[in-house]
Order: structure tokens, then sequence, then C-alpha cells
């Protein structure tokens, strides 16, 4: 076979690269060039250089992982042209790092592939020698990048010309929760104050439907009921006579089958789809079916009790178990219970079952504690094998059988639909709480209202049902209390309620505290005081806590808006403990209101010491706490309505992925036309886009063919790409079609005049816009660039649509207008689809079998050739968008998020940004970012100034506003001094605050006043996941926070703009990741700043001022009996991926792939391998991976 030095890396079918290799007896490379040794950087000032830790990071960001081994960079100068460049004998790494001096050469926030090498010299004879066997010493290497020749080199190893695409791999990191941080009541509002009620309206038209079904059902049942068969038969009458007082119509104004067609035709509408499970109407439905007959009773009650799961995800079963709802009442427990291992034990478990939905839905969310799940009941509930509980079997309702083991055992203990069964009340709930530990809660929930609904079920299943009587007054049918009933009787139980909720139309939550009345007298210190003078007293207060009685309380108490004590509280928990630590804040602020007096002998005071509760938040009239509540990601990604609106995708490479957005012209201004060059050379018009036509490049880009980065810089904002030319109208109501900087695949446009032309009158503006860009490249290519004549020849490629600029314009223009005269120019065939069909047209012109061109159509067109465009509502997914004209003021911007959110500022449309820190550029880090933000074209300026009064605050706002306007402040600086409580000084604990309390003070201030307040759209102040969670060692920064957090709080009250994202630590920059410390803080995983920028434009619309982001770390509840061991931690994450609940059920020896695993799944898996074990196992191999065999790898890692 002949050498040719060509050569083909395989896997398998899959071609990964080929080339031609050559060698020669020459040297190839300059020796004195690349024979060089040693260090060209060492020695220079550190804001010329970047070091091993900030190339990496930069890459990190990227979304490069280098591993110890390749980080062969071990510095590089800022513009990145030198490099020093580790050489410790191992070529594989070694030639990676030259790889990478070309991946660093091209700044960004993006990945990048290398594709494309024009050449690869390898040069041993020039390169330096091995190091000595087993010796750890490295060599430098001096590296160079010629940006000019694009050649990189170092050592003996040139790359030239390197090539890279934009990689389309979605970063995967764990999606990232948002929480909004509010304050919430424990006890629920009355009906009359609730702003929305708990459910929807699809569901309270449900549940009226169901009440009336059952209205009807029982008015039947006891008119066929001859023989007296019914059961309960007595309440049955009382429940109809209940359901016929409190039903809006008369009983005659419907009958049995009507109601039961309503109900039917109600649960298979559109509605009715929203709620997924209708078990409430199922089991009506069979219990009214059942011919009144025979045996008729036994046999319901056994068919009911098979299918008795259908209830449990019923909406109107399951409204209370709403996240939002259990999260807060176990949040509340684990708040107040002491160990770190809550209790719980849900008994009548089979008739509530808590444990199957709603508790582990809200466990995943908790975070500090961990958990144990007990239930039982006098089946043995078999289905919760499935669930990390552990089971028990005995009688409920038979208090004097209570397991002795259960005595005092649990923390919390869960009734669901359980008290209402018991005949004699007084008896079960003495029983019951025996269980509890002092201090220990109960959770019952029952229906208090609309109890028609149910009854006839109730009716059914229970041979006679509790006991009429009882102080309170009669039972509803015998076993059901009011709100009002079962509060007296919890009261005359001895039990403090402590929390309440109402879902708002049939059932009630109550949360009880079993009491710890204490004895010692409680002391009480007063925190007030933003300069902390009350330290060493907390201090004092805190160390005589540890030999003091069990039931001593210290009150830390804060009388006034504006105070930390939240953050700082929960740090000091952290330290401290918090049994025998309380906190008050009274927060109110509306005017007149009369606030809680909180003295050792006030009323108010007593009464919290009884309820005892930890925190004690009074805002708007109320008790409470600061609560995070989920925001689902369907909700962060829900669409609203805009005026202005362009297309885009969510994610890079993916075309389904497509989306309407809102635009910037929404806030005033235009496309990114605006304070480019080119607008500011070009006269521009406000078009309003009727079709759009969509193209090759479009197409390309959306797919990640090509990447937005080799679009020229200044011509459009980054995040809108799409579409170049449309038809639609001019303000003045002139039809026009054009060509423009994208992004025209959007509803209006900024387009230079000298590109629009206008449309015939005998065009409809569909036809229209097939014209501009396939008529101006013909022209240009044909005639402009070809010299095309009469009677030549040409051959047409699909390829060429590229049109020039400057003076041949003028000529293109003028082409173009001419053939439209002349009739030349003729609109084209053309495949039009509608903005809800966006991904479809690009899937078209992707499969390349439409030759029509293809448009989107924005708007419908109006009869009238001359009419003003109409303004038009679209629904798009909201993204934060910046001023071109403003000028954005970052406090604490060079640190390290502060860098990455001006960069995400500027892509928003940013152009003027004043960057601030006490001490200016300080690193090559911050000199490269700030540079490569300057090539993008922004007006970046740094200003070194602690901003420490009012002087220093008036210096940065002229500064600001001699940028431009200032639209938007932030305040993201930060310092901190960490130290245990009990080891702070005065001057250090308050030296935290100078970034966050002193300067957000200053900030607010002069935001308030004029000019600022006028053109302010953002105040934006970076609090920490520590101010809601705590954390040790930061009760300062804690503090810190809370005050920042409350800044805003009053500004938004104040119908200011106010933002606070509260950031769970941040992996790859910032403070935490310079530390190098991967903090886990309270279960929540470092995040990647990527995953920041998943979910800020969410926090920056959100309407709650505090919104907490944080990635939680996987967790199950541990199963009682034992905590879960790693291999089966690791095979259950596996095992979810493959969607399969119990990997105990499934063929040990069945190989993946046949279990259906695919390539998307794999690289799941080999994420999570690698993530929880640092196995590294390939995909192919992860296809071919069994569970068994996945075990004994992981056993013998
Ligand atoms: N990184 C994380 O993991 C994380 C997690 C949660 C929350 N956060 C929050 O995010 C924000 C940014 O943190 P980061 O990680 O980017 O911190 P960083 O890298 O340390 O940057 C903080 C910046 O603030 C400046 N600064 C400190 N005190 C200042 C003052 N009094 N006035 C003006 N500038 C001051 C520092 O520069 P000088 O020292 O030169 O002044 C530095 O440039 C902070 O608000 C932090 O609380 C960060």
């Amino acid at each position: 076979m002949p050498i040719t030095g060509e050569f083909q890396v395989r896997d398998g079918e899959s071609l990964l690269s080929s080339g031609v290799i050559t060698s020669s007896d020459d040297t190839l490379l300059e020796t004195d060039q690349h024979t060089k040794k040693g260090s060209v950087l060492e020695g220079k000032p550190d804001t010329e250089v970047i070091n091993v830790n900030e190339v990496y990071r930069e890459l990190i960001l990227r979304g490069y992982e280098y591993g110890p081994f390749f980080q062969g960079i071990r510095r590089a100068s800022v513009d990145s042209r030198d490099t020093d460049i580790r050489w410790d004998g191992r070529w594989i790494s070694y030639l990676d790092t030259v790889l990478q001096m070309c991946l660093l050469s091209r700044p960004g926030t993006h990945q990048s592939l290398p594709v494309l090498l024009e050449s690869v010299i390898i040069d041993p004879r020039v390169h330096p020698a091995q190091p000595a066997e087993g010796t750890e010493e490295f060599e430098t290497i001096p590296g160079s990048w010629d940006p000019v020749l694009d050649i990189v080199a170092a050592g003996g190893v040139e790359i030239r010309g390197s090539h890279t695409i934009r990689s389309s791999r979605r970063l995967t990191h764990n999606s990232p929760n948002v929480e909004e941080y509010t304050f919430a009541p424990y006890m629920d509002p009355s009906p009359s104050e609730r702003s929305a009620p708990v459910v929807s309206k699809a569901l309270m038209n449900y549940s009226d439907a169901c009440f009336e079904f059952s209205r009807q059902g029982m008015k039947r049942w006891l008119a066929e009921d001859k023989d007296n068969l019914l059961p309960n038969k007595q309440e049955i009458v009382e429940a109809l006579e209940m359901a016929n007082k409190i039903a809006s119509t008369p009983e005659t104004a419907s009958n049995y089958a009507s109601a039961k067609a309503t109900l039917e035709a109600l649960v298979k509408s559109k509605n009715g789809h929203g709620l997924p499970n209708h078990g409430v109407f199922e089991m009506l439905d069979m219990t009214f079916s059942e011919p009144l007959q025979g045996d008729y009773w036994e046999t319901l009650r056994k068919k009911l009790h098979v299918v008795r799961s259908y209830l449990w995800d019923d909406p109107i079963i399951a409204a209370m178990e709403s996240p939002d709802i259990i999260k807060f009442v176990l949040e509340t427990v684990a708040d107040n219970v002491p160990q770190q291992v809550v209790e719980i034990l849900e008994v009548g478990a089979a008739r509530g079952s808590y444990y199957r939905q709603a508790i582990p839905k809200a466990l995943d969310y908790l975070s500090v504690k961990d958990w144990r799940y007990t239930i039982a009941d006098k089946f043995f509930v078999e289905d919760a094998v499935d669930y990390p509980v552990k089971i028990l079997q005995f009688d409920p309702l038979d208090p004097a059988n209570f397991p002795e083991a259960q005595n005092e055992s649990c923390d919390l203990l869960v009734l669901k639909w359980t008290l209402h069964m018991e005949v004699d009340l007084d008896e079960a709930i003495t029983g019951f709480s025996k269980m509890i530990k002092p201090g220990g809660f109960l959770l019952v929930e029952e229906n208090v209202e609309r109890l028609p609904t149910l009854f006839p079920i109730k009716a059914i299943v229970s041979a006679s049902l509790g006991g009429h009587g009882g102080p309170e007054g009669d039972r509803s049918f015998g076993c059901f209390y009011t709100d009002a009933q079962w509060t007296a009787f919890f009261k005359r139980h001895g039990f403090e309620q402590v929390m309440h909720r109402h879902d708002g139309f049939s059932a009630s939550l109550f949360l009880l505290r079993k009491p710890l009345v204490p004895i010692t007298p409680p002391v009480i210190v007063n925190v007030d005081d933003l300069q902390c003078s009350w330290l060493e007293e907390v201090q004092a207060r805190c160390a005589e806590l540890r030999d003091s009685p069990k039931d001593a309380r210290l009150w830390l108490v804060a009388k006034t808006e504006l105070s930390g004590i939240l953050g700082f509280f929960r740090s000091l928990t952290w330290e401290v403990g918090i049994d025998k630590l309380r906190c008050i804040q009274i927060c109110d602020s509306s005017p007149g209101s009369k606030l809680p007096e909180i003295t050792a002998d006030s009323a108010d005071f007593k009464e919290l010491v009884r309820k005892d509760m930890a925190y004690n938040i009074y805002k708007n009239g109320k008790w409470g706490s600061y609560r995070g509540f989920v925001v689902p990601e369907a909700v962060r990604q829900k669409e609203r309505e805009s005026n202005f609106v362009y297309a885009d995708w969510l994610s890079a490479g993916d075309i389904s992925s497509l989306h309407w957005f809102n635009s910037p012209l929404k806030i005033g201004h235009h496309n990114g036309m605006l304070g480019s060059k080119l607008a500011q050379q070009l006269e521009t018009e406000t078009c309003y886009i009727y079709y759009a036509g969509l193209n090759l490049r479009d197409v390309m880009l959306a797919n990640g063919t090509i990447q937005r980065d080799i679009l020229p810089d200044e011509t459009f904002f980054k995040e809108g790409v799409l579409g170049i030319e449309f038809s639609g109208r001019k303000s003045s109501g002139k039809r026009v079609m054009g060509l423009c900087p994208p992004p025209a695949l959007a509803s209006s446009v900024q387009c230079p005049v000298s590109s629009l032309w206008t449309v015939p009158d005998h065009w409809t503006l569909e036809e229209a816009a097939t014209v501009p860009l396939a008529y101006a490249t013909a022209y240009y290519c044909l005639v402009v660039v070809g010299g095309l004549q009469k009677g030549k020849t040409v051959f047409i490629h699909a390829g060429t649509s590229t049109v020039g600029q400057g003076p041949e314009w003028t000529q293109l223009y003028d082409l173009v207008q001419t053939g439209i005269q002349s009739g030349v120019v003729k609109p084209l065939k053309r495949a039009v689809f509608g903005m809800d069909k966006i991904v479809d047209a690009f899937k078209t012109v992707e499969a390349q079998k439409e030759t029509a061109k293809v448009l989107v159509k924005i708007r419908d067109e109006e009869a009238q050739k001359l009419c003003q465009t109409p303004k038009t509502s679209f629904s798009a997914v909201h993204r934060t968008c910046f001023d071109p004209t403003k000028s954005y003021v970052l406090v604490g911007g060079m640190g390290g998020m502060g860098l990455e959110t001006a960069h995400w500022m500027v892509l928003r449309g940013a152009k003027k940004i004043l960057l601030t820190s006490r001490s200016g550029i300080r690193t090559g880090y911050q000199a490269r970012k700030i540079s490569f933000l300057r090539q993008l074209g922004v007006d970046i300026e740094v200003l070194a100034i602690s901003l420490n009064n009012r002087k220093s605050a008036d210096e940065l706002l002229q500064h600001a506003l001699k940028m431009g306007p200032v639209g938007g402040i932030f305040n993201i600086a930060t310092a901190l001094h960490d130290d245990n409580f009990s080891d702070f000084t005065r001057d250090v604990f308050v030296k935290a605050l100078d970034s966050k309390v002193t300067t957000s003070l200053l900030l607010d201030e002069i935001s308030r006043e004029k000019p600022v307040r006028d053109t302010l759209d953002h105040f934006v102040m970076y609090s920490s996941i520590v101010a809601s969670h705590g954390h040790m060692g930061q009760t300062n920064y804690a503090f810190g926070n809370s005050v920042l957090e409350k800044i805003c709080e009053r500004r938004k009250r104040d119908g200011l703009p106010a933002t606070v994202p509260q950031w769970a630590s941040i992996a790859d920059v910032g403070i935490v990741a310079q530390m190098g410390n991967q903090v886990i803080i309270t279960r929540k995983f470092p995040q990647r700043f990527f995953n920041v920028l998943n979910v800020f434009d969410y926090m920056m619309s959100s309407a709650a001022v505090v919104t907490t982001s944080y990635v939680l770390i996987e967790r199950s509840m541990i199963a009682a009996g034992g905590e879960e061991s790693m291999v089966d931690q690791v095979l259950k994450a596996v095992g979810k991926i493959l969607g399969i609940k119990n990997v105990s059920t499934v063929d040990g020896d069945k190989e993946f792939i046949d279990m259906g695993v695919d390539s998307l799944m794999s690289v799941e898996i080999k994420q999570a391998l690698e993530r929880d074990v640092d196995l590294v196992i390939s995909t192919k191999d992860i296809q071919l991976m069994t569970f068994n065999g996945l075990k004994s790898l992981i056993e013998g890692n």
C-alpha cells in the first residue's frame, strides 16, 4: 500500500478526525523561537497577568473543566499573546494545553470546540528534554499567540489556523430551584382578607359540581331506600338538609342525571383536563350507581376500599398538599425541633396518606434537617412499602392499644381525616397527645366546610359514624366539626394552635403545639441598633445559655423594620442551637396600626412565650415568619403579554427551544441598532412587521451550525440574531419591505431608511416579504459582482446569499427598485407559518424540502393601503433588557460576580457601565474582562471608591450621570469577615456591614432623589442564602444581607424598583470559588454561574422583592431503621434517570440498553456517576451496564 500520510481516527462507525501526517528529517521549527525556556511573565505586575486559577476559572465559566494534570497554562498575559506553559513530560496534556491557548485567545462566554487545525507541527528536537524520572519538577516553556497569523506555539509544538465552532452541548448541572422569600403569616388571613383563593376557578367549579352531584345523589338514595338499607341514614338526612341550606340553587333546579352530566362534562372539558384526577367524582359515581338492594352495602364498601387511592390525588383532597403549605408547615416544625433528625409519625395513614405525596415532595426542598418517617394504621399499608417509611400496624381508633413504644416518640404527629372518625374525641386526642414529645407538634387536616360533598362516601365506608355531642356542640352528621369547634376543642386539650390554613373551599389544616411551659424567666435583649452596640451583651447571654436550665430562653428583639435580626438569628442558631433562642421582629409598617408590646410583662409577649416559637415576625398585623415559596419552572417560563417581541432560542443549538421574548423596544428603545456605530451613521425608522422572511442563516444560527459570534459586533444586540428581512408598515402607516440588522424575526424593528422599499399597491405584504433578500442577493451576485449582461448564462447555487454593504449598496438598492418598477422583480412562491408555528417554519427551511420562501406571519394585513398599525399584544417569555442610552452602576462590580453580571448586561443591551470597588483594577483577570467588554463597543469605566458617606455617594453619582441617565444601580459588593460569634469583636463584626448596610442605605438614598429616581429601572442588591438559612461563622454577613433585603422591601412598598437575588454559593466565580471552597450551605450545591443566569430573568421580574436560587443536593428521607448506603443512593439515582421507582424490583443483570436507555440518558448517568462517586465510564459502556455490575463497580471503586 502506498504511504500517503492520510489518517483517520474513528470510534466504531463514526469518524472523529482526519488529516495528513508527514515526517521530516529537517528541523521544522525555528530553533531560537522554540527552544526558549523559562517564564516570560514572572515578575510582571498583577494587572498584566492572569494566573493559573484565573485562566481555568475563565475556562470553567465557558464550560471547560480541566483537571489538575491538564491545567498546563501557568500564567497568561491579559491579551493572551504570551503564556507560561508547564512541561512535565506528559505529551498528551501538553498538546492539549497548546490547544487551550487557542481557546484562551478567543474570549467569550461560550464553549467552542476546535474542529479544524490547518497544521500542527511537532518537533521534539527543539522541545525541552523529559524531566528526570521520578521528579515532580516541571519546566516552564514560554508560549505565544500571533493574532495576525493565527499561530500558537510553545516549545516544539506549533498550531496554525485553528478553527472552532460553538459547542451546542447544553451545560448540564442540576437545574436550580427558585423560591420567593417572603413573609408568611402563621394564621390564615380571614376569608374576607384572602387576596386570592388557594384553589383555582376550575377547581372551584369542579368542587361545586361534586357538591351538587352529591346532593342529588343523596336525595335519590333517600327516595329509593324503601327497605332502610342505607347505613347512617339519619346522618344522610341531616347532610341533605345542610346541602339544601348552603346550596346556592334550590334542590329542584337540577336532578341526579343532570348533576351527573354536568360533572362528567366538566371532567372531560378543557378546564377539567387541567385537573388530572377526579377520584371524588369517580367514587361518588360508584357509590350512587350501586343499586340499593340485597347486600349492596357490603359489596360497595369493599369496592370503595379497593379504589380508595383514587381519592388521594383528587385536587379537592390534595389542595392542602401544595408544597407551599406543607413546606411551610414542615419548615416551621424543623425550626423548632432542636435535634438534627425530626421524627414524623403519621397515624391513620391509609386514609390520610400524607406520606405518599405531600410530605416527600416538601421534604425534597427542605434542607437543614433530616427526617425519619413512620406510618401507622389498622391495616398494613401495603403500598407504603415503596416509600422510605417505617410501617407500623395498630388501630388508631383504639387509643387503648397504642403501642407503648410510641409514647412521646415523635416531633410531629400527622392526622389527616382521622380525628373526626373517632367516636370519643376526648379519649382519642388524649391518646394521640401521648405520642408527641413535649414541645412537639400535631398536624391535623379536617374537612370543615361543604361537608355534604364527601359525606355519602363516608356514610358508606363506616358502619356508624362518631358520636354526637361534646361540649362544643353537635358534630355535623355525627362526625364533623367546624373550624371554630376544632379550635375550641384543641384549646380545651391544652394544645397551642400555632398555624392554621384553610384551602379556600372545604378543608382546614391545624398545626398545634404540645406545650412545654417554661418556668425560668425569659431574658430579652434588644438588637435594633445597626451599629451593633448590643453585640457584647448577646455574646454574654449566649454564653450563659450553655449552663442554664432547659426551659431558659433568650429572646432577641428588633422593633424596627430595618434590622438584620432574621439572618443574624438564623446564623446564630447554627452556633448556639435553637432550643433556648427565640427571636422577635416587629416590622409592621401599616400607618397607625397598633403594634404588639414586647416587655417581660406584656400580654403580647406572654402569648409568644406560651407558644414558644423560635421565629416571631410581626408584619401586616399578623405574626408569622419569612419563608421560601418554590416557583415551579413552568411558572418561571410562563409567557406574559408584551407589545414588542422577537424570536430567539432558549438553548443554543436547539431549534425546538425557539420562543418569543419581549424585546428591548418595550423599554422605549429599538433593537440592537440603537447605540451602535451603524445607527449613528444611518438614518433609521421604526417599522411594524407583518411578515418576516426566514433564511438559511437564521436556521444555521438556530441549529448551531454557525455561531452568533461570527456576526458583526456592533450591528445588533447579542441575544436577538434571527431575521434580517421583513414586510410591514412604517409609523406613518405606509407599507414597506426591507432588509435590516437582526432581530427582524420580531414584531417591530428599527430599519435603516436606505434599505426600505415601498411596497407596490398591487402586492400584498405577504408577497412583499418574499422579495428583499432574494432579489438583492440575485442582483448583487449577477450584476454587481458577476457583471451579468444580456446573452450570458449563469449557474445558481443555493449558498450564495451575501449582500454587500457600502457604496455598492446604493447601486444594489436602485437595481431592486428599478426591477420592482419594471416588473422584473416579482413576489416568490411562499409558505406561511403563524407565530405559534415558528419551530415548524425553521424545520421546513432546515429540511430544505420547501422551495418556496418561508415566512412567519406576525399580524394580519389591513385592507387599507395606508393605515396605522394597531397596538398588538403578543405572548412572550420575559427577558431583562437594558437601555443602551442609560448608565448602569455596579458597586462591587470588579468582583467575580460583578464582572459576569456586567457581561450579561452587555448581552442584554447595556452599553454604559460604571464598575466600582474600593481598590479599582487589581488583577489581570479584571483587566482582561474589561478590555474584552470594551472590544464589544461598551463604554466601561472603573471607579475606585469606598461608599461610606454621602460625599462619596455623590461622587459616584456624578460619575455615572456623566456617562448617561442612571438606568440601574446594583450592589454586588461584599467583604467577608467571618468568625465564631463568641469571638467577634465589634470592630470586626461591623466591617462586614460596610458593603451591605452602609452602601445600600446610601444607594437607596441617592436613588430616591432627582434625577435618578426619574430614570431608574433597576435597583438590585445581591444577597446570600445565608440570610435565609444561616451559616456558621457568618452572623455578621447574614445580618448585613438581611438589612439590605429590608431596605429593598421598604423601597418596593414605596413603589420604587427593588430586587434582591439571594444566591447560594457560586462554584465558578466570586468569593467562594476564589477561596477554593466548595461550600455546601444547608445542602445547597454551589451553583454554576450559567445556572444563575438561567433564573436571573425570572428573579428580575418577580413581584417578590427577595428571590432565592439554589441547586439542591438530591436527597430522600432517611428510611426508618438506618441510613441509606452510598451504593443504594447511587443506584436509586440511576434508577430515577431510567424511570424506575424501585431498583430492587428489576432484573439486576439486565443491560441498561434493554431498559430503554438512550444516549441522553447515558450522558446523564455518566454525569451522575462522575459527580457522586467519581466513577468515570464511557457512555457506550453505560449502555451495556447492569445494576449488579454497577453495584460491584461502585463497591470496588
Ligand atoms: N460568590 C458567591 O458564592 C456568593 C454567594 C452568595 C451571595 N453572593 C453575593 O454576591 C455578591 C458578589 O460576590 P462575589 O462573589 O462577586 O464577591 P467578590 O468576588 O469578593 O467581589 C466583591 C467585590 O466587592 C468589592 N467591595 C468589597 N467591599 C466593598 C465596599 N465597601 N464598597 C465597594 N466595593 C466593595 C470588592 O473589591 P474591593 O475589595 O477592591 O473593594 C470586590 O470587587 C455579594 O453581594 C455576595 O454577598 C456571592
